[in-house]
């Protein structure tokens, strides 16, 4: 059974009850998540041919810095950098590093600020360069998995809902949805109750309910779904070296659906892609 319980009185650590957020912890969210954009929405001019991913974590650290935010990726169980940087058949948990991006790559840059307390988390694709036509289309099909995951937010609702909408869209489009890692609950913790999967059905997971806050961040594959961490502990890739992508973005539930977070100020949502209509 499934317990939710008042974000304001509960202990902070993941007990696997879900928290239920008020009006002024939906304004910190904004802020931090506000950030963590801005931040995105800076990297689409940095990001380029030639550039490492270790001047992208030093770029992020220093933003955050900045304006008074600490990168929650920083010493997290062990992970000692600021942002994650997954290039091509790099899942996700990608280590920067000094290896230059080159022409065709397609870097995943995740970042979460941590802003009094709260924590933004969020990431976008970002093509180096010009990028091949799959490429492209990958970034489209998995954006588009995104916003429908976000179209089956609503109360009532299970959170398999959101999994179906991204898993029956993805594979239409002859692409993959990796299993192995989720969306989480988030917001004063990281990384909460509940797991928010990319595939299932609607009467699957928990009942969605006002106050509720969480990240959807589907990665999907051009090839099979299967992934496997390297042995940094961290690098998860593509079992066939095929092509990857995820979005990410962190809502919260409303009366009547939901409110994104994390939304690009600038427009930038989908980075160096034909703008949507
Ligand atoms: N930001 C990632 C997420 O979306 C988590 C990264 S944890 C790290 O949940 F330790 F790998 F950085
Ligand atoms: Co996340
Ligand atoms: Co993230």
């Amino acid at each position: 059974m499934v317990t939710y319980l008042d974000a304001e009185t509960a202990p902070l650590r993941n007990t696997g009850q879900i928290r239920l957020y008020n009006a002024e912890s939906f304004e910190g969210m904004r802020r931090a998540c506000q950030l963590t954009a801005r931040c995105l929405d800076e990297l689409a001019s940095i990001v380029a041919p030639g550039v490492t991913t270790a001047a992208i974590d030093r770029f992020v650290f220093e933003f955050g810095m900045d304006n008074g935010a600490l990168p929650a990726t920083l010493n997290y169980r062990g992970y000692t950098h600021s942002v994650c940087t997954s290039i091509n058949h790099v899942v996700c948990h990608g280590i920067p590093d000094d290896k230059p991006l080159r022409e065709g790559d397609i870097v995943n840059i995740d970042v979460t600020y941590i802003v009094d307390g709260w924590h933004g988390d969020s990431s976008r694709m970002y093509p180096v360069g010009q990028i091949k036509r799959a490429a492209e289309r990958l970034l489209e099909v998995t954006y588009e998995c995104l916003l429908r995951g976000i179209e089956a937010v609503k109360p009532g609702a299970r959170t398999g809902a959101i999994g179906a909408a991204i898993q029956s869209y993805a594979e239409a489009e002859r692409c993959s949805v990796v299993r192995d890692f989720c969306g989480h609950g988030v917001g004063k913790l990281f990384h909460d109750a509940p797991n928010i999967l990319h595939y299932g059905h609607p009467n699957e997971g928990v009942e969605m309910r006002p106050g509720m806050i969480f990240t959807i961040e589907p990665m999907i594959n051009l090839g099979k779904p299967h992934v496997k961490v390297l042995s940094d502990g961290w690098t998860a890739v593509t079992r066939d070296r095929s092509l990857t992508a995820q979005y990410e973005h962190a809502v919260g539930v409303t009366e009547t659906g939901c409110e994104i977070f994390t939304l690009s100020p600038g427009g930038l949502d989908c980075p160096g892609l034909p703008a949507r209509s």
